[in-house]
């Protein structure tokens, strides 16, 4: 089984390291926050748990993920010696290039290193890199334990050999794969972003409440979730990166709406912060909290 380095405990880091542990790698999941990274753990744990009590996981094997599974808030450390780093920090070219090549420089010669990026240029990340023939785009789709696809994306110097070896991981944790290539938002962010920003037109204009434009999209064209409440999981500061990169690569259609960026502004990120367009309480929406359009 493989060494894994997770670089990013936050949303997407939680689910990415759960879903490897849970197939039997050894994980190291890092981040530049230790409160971070044992929020993580309490996290991991409890996804752990949840899957226990349904009869989904045994308790030994759930004991095992936990064991796999350690932490570190230094790249170099963590990633030494790793044969695959997925990497799923915030969503900042820079930051993300200085994780990738601090990774590099320690994993296993032949590792393959990963990025999550929703929309940035795997390229562009890879370029950075000593060898850009084994960087390859990885895009998780979240709740990571709940979501089959994995949506794998060739920058221009992605290799065939590295593509093989990115299938043979998502099948290895029981997801689909589907390689693309590299395009600004790819195909499911570039959909979902457009989709999102124009809720979020409709309710700064008063088109209708929050909690109808969701309905219309879930009764209407049976989504699992309507495009404002996907916003709320995804969170809003995230949606926003997004949308400023596909604005400057794709054009006009993809300008952000204001209201997007007051939300940001507010701290109001979504569910990760207890409040976006709804409210939340225990991680549970609290009904009719919706933003209405004439309260903006
Ligand atoms: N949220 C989603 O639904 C979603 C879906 C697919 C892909 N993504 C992508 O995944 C990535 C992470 O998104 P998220 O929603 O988990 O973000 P998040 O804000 O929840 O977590 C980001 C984490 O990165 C850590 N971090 C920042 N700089 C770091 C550094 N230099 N070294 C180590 N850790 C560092 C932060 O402390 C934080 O814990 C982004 O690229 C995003 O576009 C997000």
């Amino acid at each position: 089984m493989a060494k894994v380095a997770v670089v990013g405990a936050g949303l997407m880091g939680v689910g990415i390291a759960h879903a490897f542990a849970s197939s039997g790698h050894s994980v190291c999941l890092i981040d530049v926050s230790g409160e971070q990274l044992a929020k993580a753990q309490t996290t991991i744990a409890g996804i752990l748990a949840d899957g226990v009590r349904l009869g989904k996981v045994a308790q030994p094997a759930a004991d095992a993920a936990l064991a796999r599974l350690t932490t570190s808030e230094s790249v170099t450390a963590g990633a030494a010696g790793a044969d695959l780093l997925v990497e799923t920090v915030s969503e900042n070219l820079a930051i993300k290039i200085d994780v990738v090549k601090k990774a590099e420089a320690v994993m296993a010669p032949t590792g393959l290193l990963a990025t999550n990026t929703s929309a940035l240029s795997v390229t562009e990340i890879a370029a950075a890199c000593v060898d850009p023939t084994r960087v390859i785009g990885m895009h998780f789709f979240n709740p990571v334990q709940k979501m089959k696809l994995v949506e794998l994306v060739r920058g221009l110097a992605t290799t065939d050999e590295a593509v093989a070896i990115g299938r043979d991981y998502v099948a290895q944790l029981g997801k689909t794969a589907i390689v693309v290539n590299e395009t600004p938002g790819l195909t499911t962010s570039r959909m979902s972003a457009m989709a999102g920003n124009e809720a979020m037109w409709m309710l700064q204009e008063g088109a209708a409440t929050a909690e109808d434009i969701d309905t219309a999209l879930r009764l209407g064209f049976n989504h699992p979730m309507g495009p404002l409440e996907l916003g709320d999981l995804t969170g809003w500061d995230t949606r926003l990166s997004v949308l400023h990169y596909l604005h400057a690569t794709l054009g006009d259609k993809f300008r952000p709406c204001p209201l997007i960026i007051k939300m940001v502004k507010a701290g109001r990120h979504g569910r990760k912060t207890g409040w976006g367009v709804y409210k939340y309480e225990n991680g549970v929406k609290v009904p009719g909290s919706g933003l209405k359009g004439t309260n903006l």
